[in-house]
């Protein structure tokens, strides 16, 4: 039987997942497993740089499904490490695709609202015309286009501003900040949509779901798609939110600041909304309001 139109779930598949230690990637660790044997790959185990030990441990696993949660997110500092930066975000997802193609699999990507230039004032389809303001944005863009030219079944999910209770991110440093300050000044003119990573990862194990119709693999349905929360904010009326929620609102001040007042070495879109009409179309899919998302992940947070 051709592995392609076979179906999940399967214990007798393999599912290779890489970046099994970031935010996206240890909720898709946990949710995969309903859907075959996952053979989960962090950092320590394979460095995403060395592309032929990635090319051979595809191949020796022979996975029916390859989802990469793995990317080197570091914007600010990838501005001087451009290399590594291309390595991770472009140059491995090629060969996780390229494999892929070769295996017969399905491959599963992530991608960033940072590949648009943030002029738009509406937010951003699938097909708008994309323009990175950075290397990381840019690196990221370079592996959309691989994947997408690989001739591989894939999905390429774009997602944006991901938090959750877990590692790096927006969310965890608020939270370390108010406790040991009583003011904090966040920028108040780049808007986007904090998404909470584990509703990207629920809707990812609904879209693979979804790719399969008695077994068969519809790639009509392969492609690239907008996945992120409803509405919008910007980093400041977030981190308000954040404050309020937690019980820090009455002890700490969040101020708006402007992006000149708060240099980085990347460039930043001033506006990244993402609109998921298609994967709602498509799929049925539609992720809650941002500030649903947030109250949900504290809610798990403090129940942890
Ligand atoms: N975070 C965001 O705000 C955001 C927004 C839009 C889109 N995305 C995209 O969403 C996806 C998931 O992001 P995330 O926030 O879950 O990322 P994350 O928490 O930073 O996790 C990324 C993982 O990739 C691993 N990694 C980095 N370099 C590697 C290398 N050379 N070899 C092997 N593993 C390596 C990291 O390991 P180490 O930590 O050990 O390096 C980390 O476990 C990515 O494609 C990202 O570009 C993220």
């Amino acid at each position: 039987m051709n592995r392609r139109t076979a179906g999940l779930p399967d214990s007798n598949r393999n599912i290779l997942l890489f970046g099994a230690n970031g935010q996206l990637g240890t909720r898709l660790n946990t949710l995969l497993a309903a859907k075959g044997t996952v053979r989960a790959i962090g950092h320590a185990e394979l460095d995403l740089r060395d592309l032929t030990k990635l090319r051979a441990l595809i191949h020796e696993t022979n996975p029916a499904l390859i989802v990469n949660a793995a990317a080197y997110t570091a914007v600010d500092a990838a501005e001087s490490d451009a290399a590594t930066a291309q390595l991770v975000n472009a140059e491995a997802p090629r060969v996780m695709a390229e494999a892929a193609r070769e295996l017969d699999a399905l491959f599963m990507h992530y991608s960033t609202d940072y590949v648009f230039a943030g002029t738009a004032r509406a937010p951003y389809a699938e097909e708008s015309p994309v323009s990175p303001l950075g290397v990381y944005g840019a690196s990221k863009l370079a592996g959309e286009q691989a994947v997408t030219a690989s001739g591989a079944a894939h999905l390429v999910l774009r997602t944006a501003w991901l938090y959750s209770n877990h590692g790096k991110n927006f969310l965890n440093t608020m939270l370390r900040l108010a406790a040991e300050r009583d003011e904090l000044r966040v920028v108040s003119d780049q808007t986007g949509c904090p998404t909470y990573a584990d509703l990207v990862a629920a809707a990812s194990a609904q879209m693979l779901d979804g790719m399969y119709d008695d077994g068969n693999l519809r790639t009509e349905r392969c492609g690239l798609y907008h996945v992120a929360c409803q509405g919008e904010t910007t980093w400041w009326g977030f981190a308000r939110r954040i404050i309020e929620l937690s019980g820090y609102g009455e002890r700490v001040r969040v101020l708006p600041i402007s992006t000149l007042e708060y240099p980085t070495p990347a460039k930043r879109p001033a506006y990244s909304v993402l609109s998921t009409a298609k994967l709602e179309r498509v799929f049925g899919i539609r992720l809650p309001d941002w500030e649903d998302g947030l109250k949900r992940c504290l809610a798990e947070r403090y129940t942890q």
